[in-house]
């Protein structure tokens, strides 16, 4: 069975539930996943739990599509999941669709 196979397509959310820059905590399939809407209303959902010392990604600040730890400050892209200069790092971060204003999120 290929990778794609064997993803799950989860609805986590309704976009209604979600404000233009504050993140939302959700639980799928025992992994706690950070989402947001952006100002485009993209939705962006990346792991929750910052590379550093786990801090809370969903209650960071949002600026554009980065969102900064609210425990140091580390600024993390939500589109590719990166640390940003000058930390290093990476979050798991998940494909998202939004269909007809359900938010669903591929998880394996
Ligand atoms: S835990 Fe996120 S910057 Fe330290």
């Amino acid at each position: 069975m290929s990778k794609v196979d064997s993803m799950q397509k989860v609805e986590v959310a309704k976009l209604s539930d979600l404000s233009v820059g504050v993140g939302q905590r959700v639980n799928v399939a025992g992994e706690e996943i950070a989402l947001f809407k952006l100002k485009d209303g993209t939705v962006r959902a990346i792991q929750n739990s910052c590379p550093h010392k786990q801090g809370p990604l969903s209650e960071g600040i949002v600026s554009g599509e980065h969102v900064f730890c609210p425990l140091h400050d580390w600024k993390i892209n939500m589109k590719d999941g990166k640390v940003q200069a000058p930390d290093v790092g990476c979050v798991k971060k998940y494909n998202v669709e939004v269909e007809e204003e359900i938010i669903f999120i591929y998880v394996e």
